[in-house]
């Protein structure tokens, strides 16, 4: 038995519509939810739901039980994140699951001191608790998604540019449900156990090579303006965005101009046996009808 935890998010729903494009028959499948509402989709498709939520571990150990293969998706909650995954990781192991495989970050920085400590801190305890639980492993170290550009450009990036403090060092940004076939694709193959895998694109691409692609979708000229942080943080504060959000925003900007997204590794192609969704097609799709 397969169980999906975040089934009703991006991840993991994604994740599940791939086990069952792969053959994999639904009753066979598992999907961690909080709210049954919320999955009625899962329902309609045959998925057995599981109710249950980080924060209540005996819920967790109840879900778990039967469980062989268990793709642990990170909570969105990253202040609370770190005693969460500690209660899903100790559930795991108390009914025996024999395969975790943990949604993590792709970083070079593990220290204090990297602009993106404030969500790499709980990934990388759960990675240290998960490789210490005697549990076969496999850690995801997702690449930021693609799909999150969108939010750091602005609803109106084609009329104002990209206005953001990344510098132009090359990122290998991957789209989500790329990340959701690869893992998919571990969870139905052998010989993953006890392996790390990034999943991050094969190209690396900069934020101006960004801004040179909107140009060629939009049909006009799209800037891209890298300003010093303050400055970037003054505008954002001017403009009334909240606190942290722009704490996010810079925090992420920050990372982008460090390389913490510059990738080498060929982790995702390999799994998913196809080069990964380049950042043109997925901006392409995008922005083409708007
Ligand atoms: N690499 C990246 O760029 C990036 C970007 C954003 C997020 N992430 C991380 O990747 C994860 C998956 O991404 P996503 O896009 O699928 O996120 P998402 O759509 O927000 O899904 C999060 C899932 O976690 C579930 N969840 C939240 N709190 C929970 C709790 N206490 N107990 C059990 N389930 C809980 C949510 O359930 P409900 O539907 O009940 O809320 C939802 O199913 C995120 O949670 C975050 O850790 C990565």
């Amino acid at each position: 038995m397969i169980l999906v935890t975040g089934a009703t998010g991006h991840f993991g729903k994604a994740t599940i519509d791939f086990l069952l494009k792969e053959g994999i028959s639904a009753n066979n499948i598992s999907a961690l939810v909080r709210d049954v509402t919320k999955a009625e989709d899962l329902k309609t498709k045959g998925i057995n739901l599981k109710i249950g939520d980080y924060d209540n571990y005996a819920s967790l150990v109840e879900a778990f039980k039967g469980v062989d293969k268990l793709l642990l998706v990170s909570g969105p909650d990253v202040v609370n994140r770190g005693k969460q995954q500690v209660n899903a990781v100790n559930a795991a192991k108390e009914v025996g699951v024999k395969h975790i495989i943990y949604t993590s970050f792709e970083r070079k920085n593990d220290a204090e001191t990297s602009p993106i400590a404030f969500l790499a801190k709980t990934h990388i305890e759960t990675e240290k608790q998960i490789k210490a639980s005697g549990m076969a492993y496999t850690i995801l170290k997702n690449n930021l998604y693609l799909d999150t550009l969108p939010m750091f450009f602005g609803e109106q990036v084609l009329e104002t540019g990209i206005f953001l403090p990344a510098g132009n060092t090359k990122s290998a940004f991957a789209l989500r449900n790329d990340m959701a076939e690869a893992a998919a694709n571990i969870l139905t193959s052998q010989g993953h156990e006890n392996k790390e895998y990034s999943l991050s694109n094969t190209e690396n691409i900069s934020l101006q090579e960004i801004a040179q692609d909107l140009t060629a979708i939009a049909g006009k000229q799209i800037n891209y303006v890298s300003p010093p942080q303050e400055v970037y943080v003054d505008a954002l504060t001017k403009a009334n965005v909240p606190a942290e959000y722009i704490g996010m925003f810079s925090g992420f900007a920050e990372a982008i101009k460090q390389g913490e997204f510059s990738a080498k590794k060929t982790d995702l192609e390999n799994l998913l046996g196809r080069k990964p969704t380049t950042a043109k097609a997925f901006l392409k799709e995008v922005y083409t009808s708007k």
